[in-house]
């Protein structure tokens, strides 16, 4: 991590019905987490949830900052994988918490990217009917979407995310640093959802990452810190109108009806952020078909895309009838009608609840390589 010395933070406050938190972002904030847990005023034991590699990189060193400022802690780990967040995982992180006497008010530290911080997050949701949390985010995606809004869950049967809760982290403290070990492809991922950012409510964010991508490419500091600042804002400001995900939150997936699409139909070997991308370039086709976005939008934004190392075609084998017929057993869809969320300009998005069968199956043929 890099030292303290040249320490800068930016910091967002959620307010919400059910209490307000901060995010902070900034470079060097896990050599913070000790002293921030002691002005939250948590005196009992301390619980990090974590991965083996980030253990390796940095839960040894976030347990030794714990314990310097006093509290005495436990880190427990889950192997790596998406298939971890799983209600036997959970199970198994049940008793590890009675085993090291976890109380009520012992903080969960989560410290990963979505996986850990979805399962980790459901854990201390469920665990007594709920320890307080603190998010750790340790990816890209992790920090400007993950980590912030509340939603935990675990993966059941065949069904992403269908066993979860709403529950709020105390404190959520991304660390820029950290997204140096990040591999590239998780790094590109995450700018997908940053791109996402742009075009469904911030014009200027989108000219600042066709401005910087470069040096956002080669992480920055600075510039990396203000995307992340502003994504997180987008995020916060959504999640505070529409805490429970009953209206406005569906801005947010912008891209995920055919993203979602995607992914099932290869088997989830399409990552997310590649499967959204893809799932972006579709609806603003659709948008720009209904006369509703301009085409030098959508090229802006294909433009962008590919920058960010991202494809903007379908990989090989895939075809739009696979697609569409994935998207209409996709859980967000309203009985056979496929809803979208379309740009009008960049920096605005509305919904779309009933999209023409056709407009889908020209757009994505559009994206056949
Ligand atoms: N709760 C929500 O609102 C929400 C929103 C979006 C996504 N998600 C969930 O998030 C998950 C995906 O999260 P993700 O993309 O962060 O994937 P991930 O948690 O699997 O992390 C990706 C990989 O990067 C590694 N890694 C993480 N941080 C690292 C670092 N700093 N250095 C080196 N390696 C590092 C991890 O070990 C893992 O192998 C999915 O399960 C998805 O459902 C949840
Ligand atoms: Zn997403």
């Amino acid at each position: 991590l890099a030292a303290n010395n040249h320490y800068k933070m930016k910091n967002v406050k959620i307010d919400l019905a059910s209490g307000e938190y901060d995010v902070q972002v900034g470079e060097g904030l896990l050599e913070q987490v000790g002293s921030t847990l002691q002005a939250l005023g948590f005196r009992q034991k301390a619980v990090i949830i974590t991965n083996p590699w980030l253990r390796g990189l940095y839960g040894s060193r976030l347990k030794a900052n714990l314990e310097e400022v006093g509290l005495e802690t436990v880190l427990l780990e889950v192997p790596d994988g998406e298939e971890e967040k799983s209600l036997v995982r959970a199970g198994l992180l049940y008793d590890r918490l009675a085993e090291v006497q976890a109380e009520r008010l012992s903080p969960i530290l989560a410290l990963g990217g979505g996986v850990i911080g979805d399962l980790g997050g459901f854990v201390a949701a469920t665990y007594m009917r709920g320890l307080p949390l603190i998010q750790l985010p340790t990816t890209l995606l992790a920090m400007v979407d993950s980590s912030i809004g509340g939603k935990v869950a675990v993966n059941h049967g065949r069904l992403k995310n269908n066993i979860g809760a709403f529950y709020q982290p105390r404190r959520v403290m991304a660390d820029v640093a950290v997204l140096r070990s990040l591999p590239v492809f998780e790094y590109e991922n995450g700018l997908a959802e940053c791109i996402k950012y742009g075009v469904i409510m911030d014009a200027g964010l989108f000219d600042l990452m066709e401005r910087r991508l470069g040096e956002i490419k080669s992480g920055s500091v600075e510039v990396v810190e203000e995307v992340i600042f502003r994504c997180a804002s987008i995020k916060a400001a959504v999640v505070e109108k529409d805490e429970r995900d009953l209206g406005l939150r569906n801005i947010l997936n912008f891209g995920h009806t055919a993203g979602h699409g995607l992914e099932s139909v290869s088997d989830f070997k399409l990552s997310h952020g590649r499967a959204v991308a893809l799932g972006m370039m579709t609806a603003c086709k659709i948008a720009e078909k209904m006369g509703v976005f301009p085409h030098q939008g959508s090229a802006r934004v294909q433009a962008l895309i590919s920058a960010a190392g991202l494809p903007v075609t379908l990989p090989s084998g895939i075809t739009p009838e696979q697609v569409i017929a994935a998207m209409q057993h996709d859980k967000k869809k309203a009985e056979n009608r496929l809803r979208f969320v379309l740009p009008r300009k960049i920096g605005e998005v509305f919904v779309q609840p009933e999209v023409d069968g056709i407009l889908v199956r020209e757009a994505l043929e559009e994206q056949i390589g």
